[in-house]
């Protein structure tokens, strides 16, 4: 007996529907997607599939060709670029940031800065920055620090907006920081927390494109840009990051993820440990 579970072939006005897909991505948000990913496209977009009354992915293309709005590719990007991320994930990077690039960076008497975290999904990266900036440069001691976190995805950004997740999402996040910066969820929101407004203040998100073009007014004292190159392609790597280095103060640091790395890459940035790169 077949597999069900196996993926046929697409067929030919399948085939060109999802090679379709795979370009529009690519020229969107320069994320390579492969033909054997069909499955995951075909999944992932058939929400909008179903919301339009849509039976198959050729018949979708042809709608996103011929009369769907921008909305609607706002649709698509949302549903393919994919999310994951965690509290706290990768932590020596948050111990890094207050112990030494910090302290690297800001000169004697400097009390504000600003740190931009780069794709930050639904916000779970740019709200542990907050806690560990609040731990470590205390608003109440004059401290006076922002965050900016922006990605592509509207959806993400809703999410993380919103400030408000599950309990699980909360696991390995210390009790007391809990207690000092989220709170419960009562009545409707039983089994969720939220971020609190005195942390959640502190951070403002933005729709940012980072393979599109943007500028800041005052460059940030330090970057988080992190699982998010790996979907690039090297040349748009080198783009990218050679971008952000015209966003960061010198000598701030640009923090990527554990199995991303520079290497190879023309950018004026020094490696000072894995995943983490000085800028010359
Ligand atoms: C795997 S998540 C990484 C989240 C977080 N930085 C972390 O490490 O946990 C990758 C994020 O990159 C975003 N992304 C993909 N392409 C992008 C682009 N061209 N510009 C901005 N964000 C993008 C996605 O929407 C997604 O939220």
């Amino acid at each position: 007996m077949r597999d069900q579970t196996i993926t046929q072939p697409p067929s030919g006005s399948e085939a060109r529907a999802l090679e379709y897909i795979i370009a529009l991505i690519y020229e969107r948000c320069r994320i390579q997607l492969h033909l054997g990913k069909q499955q995951l496209i075909r999944s992932r977009l058939g929400k909008r599939m179903r919301h339009h009354g849509m039976q198959s992915l050729a018949e979708y293309c042809r709608f996103l060709q011929e009369r769907a709005d921008e909305e609607e590719f706002t649709h698509v990007v949302d549903a393919l670029t994919t999310n994951y991320t965690n509290f706290l994930r990768e932590e020596d990077h948050f111990r890094f940031m207050v112990e030494k690039a910090l302290p690297a960076v800001l000169p004697p008497g400097r009390r504000s800065f600003r740190v931009w975290s780069a794709a930050c999904a639904t916000g779970e990266e740019p709200y542990s920055i907050a806690f560990y900036l609040a731990e470590h440069f205390p608003l109440a001691q004059g401290w006076d620090w922002r965050i900016l976190a922006t990605d592509i995805s509207t959806r993400a950004l809703a999410a993380a907006g919103a400030g408000v997740y599950p309990l699980d999402r909360a696991t390995g996040v210390p009790h007391d920081w809990l207690k000092r910066y989220c709170q419960r969820g009562v009545g409707e929101f039983e089994g969720q927390f939220r971020i609190k407004p005195a942390i959640a203040e502190r951070v403002a998100f933005q729709q940012v494109n980072l393979l599109g073009q943007y500028s800041f007014s005052n460059p940030f004292d330090l970057i988080f840009c992190r699982n998010v190159m790996i979907y690039f392609d090297r040349p748009t790597q080198e783009q990218l990051v050679n971008s952000l280095a015209r966003c960061l103060v010198s000598g701030g640091c640009l923090l990527v993820g554990h199995s991303e790395s520079l290497n190879g890459l023309s950018v004026p940035f020094r490696c000072d440990r894995p995943s983490i790169y000085r800028k010359n």
